[in-house]
């Protein structure tokens, strides 16, 4: 059976019912069991690691036949504006004498054709061009996006924007929303969606129920030993992985999930075979460190006891992987004080105990972003939790979670 989803541009169409039924909550009883270490094996990280950076799926059929993007990039896209969107180029794929070309002023960065160059040298995190050589000029024939798009950035090493890949690194200045509404395929009405959304944000579901509640980009590092993600804790990563690759990137392969009535089947398939290699890489990337000299010790050493003991966080933010969802357990919004519409639309219309990490690489903070700093969001439980924490502690809170 083949049944393709609706594309963007297209009219909104509910793909099925959600599924019924109130929370998916369980009060985690019986004695809770540390969740087994996946072994890595290094010969699949490092093929997940092609596949994390590289692999298309096949989805430029979307984003070459469907969005047109390739002629939207080779037509408008400079590198300048490739960079104010969001965009990264990694410098390790740029030869040094182009390096030194742009280090020195004498490459056109206002110019599309710099933008297919760099294609051509696949150095644009999260964006695989097909570049050929047509009357002697190089022509970008077809586009397509990998996971690299929304999940990696740059260290900014050679400028801003440029540098080594950080792989697992939520990019925060990634503008997906409008980057998308720039495809002539895209209605005017959409493309003022997609444009109200920002850096740093995506909404996966709004090809399936016409809704926009965007999403904050998450990390894909620092997942070992959890056992379920997505704010909303859908499923595995390889569920997330398909999900993403088939319903969102619009790679060729199949999924399917009842809970959210959601069946594609498409052969050959591109995506299920590489999901094993491609959550083997993303359980090899560790958490950052919070940089050298940013966190008070004594206030860090405080914090660490409150959110222990006093201020209950580890109620929730349990155990080494800051997060009761091993244990089965989900949030209704109002046990937190969160926006609950985005929950509404998912399988469980709960949230997941966010597994706490790298916190300070990826502000903001929250499903929606409605906490802009570590301090906000200390600021929202103690009203939401009724807390009464006095601005010493709240301090204290904010210096702890800088280091997880
Ligand atoms: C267009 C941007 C985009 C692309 C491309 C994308 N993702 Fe995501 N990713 C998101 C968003 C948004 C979420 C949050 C989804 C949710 O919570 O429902 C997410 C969630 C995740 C998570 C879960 C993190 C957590 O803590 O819950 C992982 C892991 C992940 N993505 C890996 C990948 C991989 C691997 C690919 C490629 C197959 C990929 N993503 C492609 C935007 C993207
Ligand atoms: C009742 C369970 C519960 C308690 C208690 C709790 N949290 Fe949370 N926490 C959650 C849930 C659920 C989310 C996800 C909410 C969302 O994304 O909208 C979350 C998200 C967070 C985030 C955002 C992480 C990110 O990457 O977006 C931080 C930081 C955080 N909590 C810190 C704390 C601190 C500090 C405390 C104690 C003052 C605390 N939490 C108490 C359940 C809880």
């Amino acid at each position: 059976m083949r049944r393709p989803l609706r594309k963007f541009g297209s009219a909104f169409a509910l793909v099925g019912a959600a599924a019924a039924g109130g929370l998916a909550i369980s009060c985690g009883s019986g004695v809770p069991t540390q969740p087994k270490p996946e072994q890595l094996d290094p010969a699949l990280v490092s093929a997940g690691k092609d596949i994390f950076r590289f692999d298309t799926f096949g989805d430029e059929k979307y984003w070459t036949d469907t969005l047109r993007m390739h002629e939207v990039i080779q037509s408008a896209v400079s590198p300048a504006a490739a960079l104010s969107v969001g965009f990264k180029v990694d410098v390790d794929s740029v030869p040094r004498a182009v390096r030194d070309a742009i280090a020195a002023g004498t490459v056109d960065l206002a110019s599309p054709a710099t933008t297919v160059t760099l294609l051509k040298l696949n150095a644009v995190v999260g964006l695989k061009g097909d570049v050929r050589t047509i009357n002697g000029r190089d022509t970008l024939a077809r586009v397509g996006i990998t996971c690299a798009l929304c999940h990696s950035t740059v260290d900014n090493s050679f400028a801003k924007g440029i540098g080594h890949r950080l792989d697992g690194w939520p990019n925060m200045d990634m503008n997906a929303g409008a980057i998308v509404a720039l495809s002539p395929a895209v209605s005017p009405a959409l493309k003022t969606i997609l444009n109200s959304w920002g850096p740093g944000k995506y909404d996966p579901r709004i090809n399936l129920d016409g809704l926009s509640t965007p999403l904050v980009l998450p990390p894909a590092y620092g997942l070992a030993g959890v056992d379920k993600v997505t704010y909303t804790a859908e499923g595995s990563i390889s569920y997330w992985n398909a999900y993403v690759a088939v319903t969102q990137m619009h790679g060729q392969g199949s999924f399917s999930d009842p809970r959210i009535g959601v069946n594609v089947l498409q052969t050959p398939d591109l995506v299920t075979p590489k999901l094993t290699a491609l959550r083997q890489y993303q359980l090899s990337l560790g958490t950052p460190k919070p940089p050298a000299g940013t966190v008070d010790d004594a206030a860090e050493a405080r914090g660490r006891a409150l959110f222990n003991g006093a201020a209950n966080c580890a109620s929730c933010h349990l155990g080494t992987t800051y997060t009761d969802v091993n244990f089965n357990r989900l949030h209704a919004p109002s046990e937190t004080g969160m926006d609950p519409r985005y929950a509404a639309r998912t399988a469980d219309k709960a949230y997941r105990t966010t597994p706490l990490r790298g916190l300070l690489q990826h502000a903001p903070y929250f499903h929606d972003g409605s906490a802009a700093t570590l301090a906000a969001v200390v600021d929202h439980y103690d009203g939401a939790l009724s807390l009464r924490l006095s601005s010493q502690q709240k301090h204290d809170l904010v210096e702890y979670l800088k280091t997880l």
